[in-house]
């Protein structure tokens, strides 16, 4: 067993100008007058970041913040591991672009993806998570001939004009209003919100009822659901999905690409319901901040013809060296035990401070492993804006990041490998900031 690498910095949290400070606002400012206004993230942190090491982020006024966000549940072993280190490192020297010509690192990476998915796989390169998407969308189509895709509501699959019908993020479709619509959108068992009285029988009985009555191409669906505020479904949802698709023989494909590499505690998120899935989009942690995404697929979908899916960058050599000793570390140490133990008692504690301390309106703590939400309502239909509360957080040294359809969940996806101790200082400060909201009434 390898032990756990994490090089953080341990007396984390440390403010020493409130942020932004002096050098931040400067390099801040510069970014407004060179880059487009269309920027999202630099409007919720506003700091320039110097460097980063294992859960911890140094800002150029040189505060250090515990990094709860992971560049967005990207950076699971954290930042700079050494073990990433050396694999880009010695990739350097080989080679870093030869398109689809082979090379050793290619074919290594494939053999180990291969024993970590429970189905006889093939792979196809891609670059983005929705380059990954749409081929994979595209193999099912290509496969069954048929039409439509059925998402669901709180999806998100990529805002690229062939994702953005997929995905349910309603501000995203409006700057692009002419979308692939060809999408069967269907209730997520968002049990927190769910109009139904049995929520994951009746999801299932409409997708039953779509799939019987229309020319469906296939199923896309994400285990925990990333973007629209970390909602785990109930137990049998994608079991149910697998034994609908598979009466009708179209592909389930499973949206791996916030949940995979060992997020949730296992792998693939999908190895909770013991289901073997037609395809798989894998991206963000597989290439730990490379650019690197991939599309698992079982080998009967092999039938695609030369060239089927192009693009200049996929498959960088540098990104599988980072996947192949990603994966290697994960199946040889006891990464994915951390993540289930430290993930419940992140969750219970966040629970626990939420009970004591919130008093102004309802809230739901849920999640599974290293995906942990926490959302925000006066009533269930009453949804409040988290963005306040990230704003506390970050002038105490923490950053985390919303996430739901109506921004009102706050998540916790730190790095995997992130010590104990940092959860504890993150927690205290997590208890500060609602109970201060309560006297600021946000
Ligand atoms: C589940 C899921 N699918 C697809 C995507 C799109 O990936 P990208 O942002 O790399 O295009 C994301 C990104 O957050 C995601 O969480």
């Amino acid at each position: 067993m390898e032990e756990i690498l994490d090089n953080s910095i341990l007396d984390a949290p440390k403010i020493v100008v409130t942020p932004p400070g002096p050098r931040s606002a400067e390099i801040l400012k510069q970014q407004e007058e060179l880059e487009t206004s269309a920027l999202n993230y630099p409007k919720y942190f506003s700091i320039a970041v110097k460097e980063a090491k294992g859960s911890t982020i140094v800002d150029v006024d040189n505060n250090v913040y515990i990094d709860w966000f992971a560049g967005i549940a990207v950076v699971n072993l954290g930042h700079n591991n050494p073990i990433i280190r050396q694999a880009v490192d010695s990739q350097l020297d080989k080679i870093w672009h030869y398109m689809e010509i082979p090379t050793e690192i290619r074919i290594e990476f494939m053999k180990t993806l291969r024993r970590t998915l429970n189905f006889d796989a093939k792979f196809l390169f891609t670059t983005t998570g929705a380059d990954a998407v749409e081929a994979a969308v595209k193999i099912a189509r290509w496969n069954s001939g048929k039409r439509y895709i059925i998402a669901f509501n709180e999806a998100y699959h990529g805002v690229s004009a062939a994702t953005i019908g997929l995905s349910n993020m309603l501000n995203h479709r409006k700057f692009q209003p002419y979308y692939d619509n060809n999408v069967i959108r269907l209730p997520y068992p968002y049990e927190y919100r769910c109009p139904f009285k049995d929520c994951l029988n009746e999801v299932l009985s409409l997708v039953d009822y779509e799939m019987k009555n229309n020319d469906v191409a296939g199923i896309i669906v994400e285990p925990v659901a990333g973007e629209g505020g970390y909602i785990v479904p109930p137990k049998g949802f994608l079991k149910g999905l697998r034994e609908i698709t598979t009466e009708y023989n179209v592909p389930l494909i499973i949206d791996e690409i916030q949940t995979g590499v060992g997020r949730t505690g296992k792998i693939w998120a999908y190895e909770w319901e013991g289901i073997k899935p037609d395809i798989v989009t894998i991206s963000k942690g597989i290439g730990e901040g490379i650019p690197i995404s991939l599309v698992a697929f079982n080998k009967d979908l092999d039938k695609l013809p030369q060239a089927f899916h192009l693009g200049t960058y996929r498959g960088n050599p540098i990104g599988m060296a980072v996947g192949n000793a990603t994966l290697n570390y994960i199946m040889n140490s006891n990464l994915l035990e951390r993540v289930i133990t430290l993930g419940d008692f992140t969750k219970k504690r966040f629970d626990e401070i939420m009970e004591d301390n919130y008093k102004q309106g309802k809230y739901d703590v849920r999640g599974l492993g290293f995906m942990i939400g926490i959302e925000f309502s006066n009533e269930r239909k009453d949804p409040i804006s988290v963005k306040p509360f990230i704003d506390i957080l970050l002038k105490k040294g923490i950053i985390m990041y919303k996430s739901g359809i109506y921004d009102n969940v706050l998540r916790y996806m730190a790095p995997l490998t992130i010590p104990k101790l940092l959860i504890d200082r993150g927690l205290e400060k997590f208890e500060e900031t609602i109970k201060l909201s309560n006297q600021i009434k946000i």
